[in-house]
């Protein structure tokens, strides 16, 4: 099987972004030990990063061709804003675990609200690096592949 992880705006700059907030691994760090857990389990992971939210969309419509089994997904801002993403993760009907390094709950009350969780099948958040960690073991349990 193959897991897709996504991540949306800003989280390219991980590790010097308000590292108080979000800590200081890198996206290539977080994807490097998500990579390895996965393989060892015999599941190929994936990360996409991007800024646009077309490009996530479209890499969202991708997936589904590809026979991706499972998607883990940090929209960040995009969380709060898009119906479009949100629309299209329900079109291609693959299963997904909403995560976020920060916890979205104890900040400012526009990121409480989110535009994915009530379609996720869970919800990871405040655990730094973390989230990704448990959402993995999640995903791999889910597969059968743990
Ligand atoms: C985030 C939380 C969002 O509110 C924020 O816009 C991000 C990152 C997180 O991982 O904590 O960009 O998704």
């Amino acid at each position: 099987p193959r897991i897709l992880v996504l991540h949306g705006p800003n989280l390219n700059l991980l590790g010097t972004r308000e590292p108080a907030i979000y800590g200081h691994a890198t996206l290539a760090d977080i994807h490097s030990a998500l990579e390895a857990r996965a393989r060892a389990a015999g599941v190929a992971l994936e990360s996409f990063q991007s800024n646009h939210e077309g490009e996530l969309i479209d890499r969202v419509q991708a997936a589904r061709s590809q026979g991706v089994a499972f998607i883990l997904l940090n929209p960040g801002a995009y969380t709060h804003t898009s119906v479009a993403l949100r629309d299209a993760l329900a079109a291609v009907e693959i299963p997904f675990i909403e995560i976020h390094l920060s916890n979205i709950h104890a900040r400012e009350a526009f990121r409480r609200q989110s535009y994915f969780s009530d379609i996720a099948i869970g919800v990871i958040c405040g655990l730094g690096a973390d989230s990704y960690k448990l959402a993995l073991e999640a995903a791999l349990g889910r597969l059968g592949h743990n």
